[in-house]
């Protein structure tokens, strides 16, 4: 497939175009692959996530799945991969949990670009031993799409984690949606019959939580971290907001401030909600969460997650702040 979007390929946007896509694309995989094993990265991320379930359409357990747990994927992430991939689709799954080593890689480490890089590497080598380990794989599939390969995809334009592994030779890449939009992708996704919530799901990034628990990662914060990121995601579903806003989740600085919890003086993090709505993520404004929603979030963080005593709001937009706070 050529890497340049002929002027005459239609926007897909129904049902039928996606099947009819699907079709095509899972013809051109037994084509091209014919009984090879064929390698993908499976984050849970929309793109990949379309692309094993493409290709388990095409080749089913010929195509092995890595999914890579580093310890930074938010609650219930790794867990729901097992149950769609594995359960539903019986796809031929390896699962690693790699989190300690990840979480010991980055023990004191507290500039962010450093954390970032150190994530990405360890990403890369976890998957390269992996796929040293099964000696008869001969392709590597990939999630790419087409804003990648205009280079303008924003959400991309970090170091990310997962990229190629260097020193495998794989015989050729399976990229078969690369010349989509992501808004296709989502048609695709729900096509092949992927639940929603993965479909729609909201851009995170690559260096996962560990970009929200800033300075150096520590786990009980990381723990705090996850929690609250889980009730505020379960608080906008609850009230409509899912796929309705860009992007919302919490961080936890690695400082402490004086409150009081059951009468008694705490000293504890504070937790802060970030929602911004964006159409390209080079800016990005505040979304207006009505004040009881934020009460009510504020409330149950400040209650069910150990460590946290107070909650705020950022409402700076980018620029001059960035979408995440490293
Ligand atoms: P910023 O924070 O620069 O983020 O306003 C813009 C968008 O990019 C995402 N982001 C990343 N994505 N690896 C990624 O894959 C990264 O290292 C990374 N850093 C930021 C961020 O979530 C937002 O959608």
């Amino acid at each position: 497939m050529a890497d340049v979007r002929p002027e005459s390929m239609e926007r897909i946007t129904t049902p039928e175009q996606a099947n009819a896509f699907i079709a095509e694309q899972v013809e051109a995989v037994k084509k091209q692959v014919g009984d090879k094993k064929v390698l993908l990265a499976l984050s849970g991320g929309v793109d990949s996530s379309v692309v094993a379930a493409l290709l388990i359409k095409a080749i089913g357990k010929n195509l092995v799945c890595v999914h890579v747990n580093h310890g930074l994927l938010r609650k219930g992430e790794p867990e729901q991969v097992i149950e769609v991939f594995k359960n539903q689709m019986d796809a031929n799954l390896i699962y690693i949990d790699a989190t300690d080593r990840f979480l010991d890689k980055l023990a004191g480490v507290a500039e962010p670009e450093k954390k970032r890089k150190i994530i990405g590497e360890e990403f890369i080598r976890v998957f390269e031993e992996e796929a040293r380990k099964l000696d008869d794989v001969d392709f590597l599939a990939q999630g790419t799409i087409y804003p990648d390969i205009l280079e303008s995809g924003p959400v991309k334009a970090h170091h990310n984690v997962g990229g190629l592994p260097e020193d495998i030779h794989f015989e050729g890449l399976v990229e078969p949606i690369k010349l989509l939009f992501k808004d296709e992708v989502r048609v695709i996704g729900r096509a092949l019959g992927l639940p929603v919530g993965m479909v729609e799901r909201q851009p995170f990034p690559g260096p996962g939580l560990g970009v929200r628990c800033t300075g150096a990662i520590t786990r009980d914060r990381l723990t705090a971290l996850r929690e609250s990121d889980a009730i505020l995601r379960e608080e906008f579903a609850n009230a409509g907001l899912e796929g309705k806003v860009w992007q919302y989740f919490t961080i936890v600085p690695d400082y402490k401030s004086v409150g009081v919890k059951n009468g008694l003086r705490s000293f504890e993090w504070p937790c802060i909600i970030r929602a911004v709505n964006t159409k390209d993520a080079m800016t990005a404004t505040i979304e207006e969460i009505p004040y009881a929603l934020l009460g009510k979030i504020v409330n149950r963080i400040t209650n069910e997650v150990p460590g946290i005593n107070r909650v705020l709001y950022d409402l700076t937009p980018k620029p001059t702040g960035t979408i995440e706070w490293e």
